[in-house]
């Protein structure tokens, strides 16, 4: 198959583009396109057999439940059994927005597109070329993070072509998305409201909407005995092909353990990377060094973080070394990640 990339102006969009793209998903493809969070490999999530591509695309375990992306709060409705009080509130307050909701669904939603479960996970996103491809698509997509399972999500269309090319019809390349990680994705079916997966949206941020927000124990450990309530946490994910430590603790002796660190693989013969920020950057004086930005601008340590860990596997680093973010705002979401893509290794200082 041969993939097509359409560069779509965001402010300008070109109608005659998207409403090809919109054919596509009507008639049972995979369409590619930017949100403000990451890229998303879309499919209509009404259609059986046309969710069951996205799984065969990336490479994903089919009882990993897919995101339907809609664009109108209506919709909410048509996918789930009741839209509880909580429910309507955080969609009023944050859609469009980098917030999923999981709900009961009702039988309008095919078992391929949720994994076998009797609820849903729904969010609008809050970008023009996702909200008019919705739109031109039906209404309802299923998409997952438009990277090979288990890879970094793609934050540029490029990323997706790197994993995809060959395997879908079209790319709609919206130039590089805003946030940089997934969105926040919180349980509503329960006694209390969850959250499965740190995002940009905060545990804080939904307090004050809902009161009392709980967040999934299971993602505070690697040797939790607890079980991931979102499947799709529970796989070595958004991972660079290098193994990457984490060192955290005082800043000072962070930048020493980083070089001591490296020092060591490179004297074991291994392609080392770095990863610091603005701030000390200049302290790393071996192997390839990366700064993902200042701590003073968290929303842009995000942005940067996918992009860095893809440019660490085409340079072929053997190992990368990276200081921790736990005190940012954003940082639980970011740490999050980088934890995973670690595989949990962290070196204190
Ligand atoms: O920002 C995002 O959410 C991006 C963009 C494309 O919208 N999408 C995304 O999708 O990150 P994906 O498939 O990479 O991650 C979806 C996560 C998985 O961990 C999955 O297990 C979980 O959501 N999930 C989906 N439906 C669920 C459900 N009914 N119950 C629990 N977890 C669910
Ligand atoms: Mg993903």
């Amino acid at each position: 198959m041969i993939t097509e990339i359409r560069k779509i102006d965001k402010n300008q969009i070109d109608r005659e583009a998207m409403s090809w793209a919109g054919e596509i998903i009507r008639q049972g493809g995979l369409v590619a396109f930017p949100t403000e969070t990451v890229y998303g490999l879309g499919a209509d999530a009404r259609n059986a057999s046309a969710a069951k591509k996205i799984y065969e695309a990336k490479g994903r375990p089919s009882d990993n439940p897919l995101i339907v992306h809609i664009a109108e709060y209506q919709s909410l409705s048509e996918l789930a059994k009741e839209v509880t009080p909580e429910a309507r509130l955080l969609a009023e307050t944050f859609w469009p927005g980098p917030l999923t909701l999981i709900v009961k669904k009702n039988d309008t939603v095919p078992n391929e597109t949720t994994g076998g479960l009797d609820t849903v996970a729904v969010r609008m996103p809050d970008h023009s070329v996702a909200l008019e491809l919705i739109r031109q698509g039906g209404g309802y997509i299923a998409a997952p993070s438009a990277n090979t399972s288990g890879k970094p999500s793609p934050t540029r269309a490029e990323h997706v072509a790197f994993d995809l090319d060959g395997k879908i019809p079209l790319i709609l390349d919206g130039g590089p998305v805003g946030v940089g990680i997934e969105s926040t994705i919180v349980d509503l079916t329960g006694d209390c409201p969850m959250i499965l997966r740190p995002g940009y949206i905060t545990r804080e941020m939904l307090a004050e909407v809902i009161g009392d927000v709980k967040v999934d124990p299971a993602l505070a450990a690697a040797d939790s005995v607890e079980k991931p309530r979102a499947p799709g946490m529970k796989y070595r994910h958004y991972a660079p092909q290098a193994e990457l430590v984490l060192v955290d603790g005082d800043p000072e002796r962070v930048v020493d353990k980083i070089n001591e660190l490296a020092d060591t693989a490179i004297a074991a013969g291994w392609k080392v990377g770095i990863i610091g920020t603005d701030e000390t950057i200049l302290r790393y004086s071996r192997g390839e060094t990366v700064s993902i930005g200042t701590r003073r601008d968290e929303d842009g340590i995000a942005q940067n973080l996918y992009r860095i860990l893809r440019e660490f596997d085409d340079r072929k680093v053997d190992k990368i070394y990276s200081e921790c973010f736990s005190d940012l705002r954003i940082g639980q979401a970011v740490m999050n990640r980088l934890l995973k893509a670690a595989a949990f290794h962290i070196v204190e200082v």
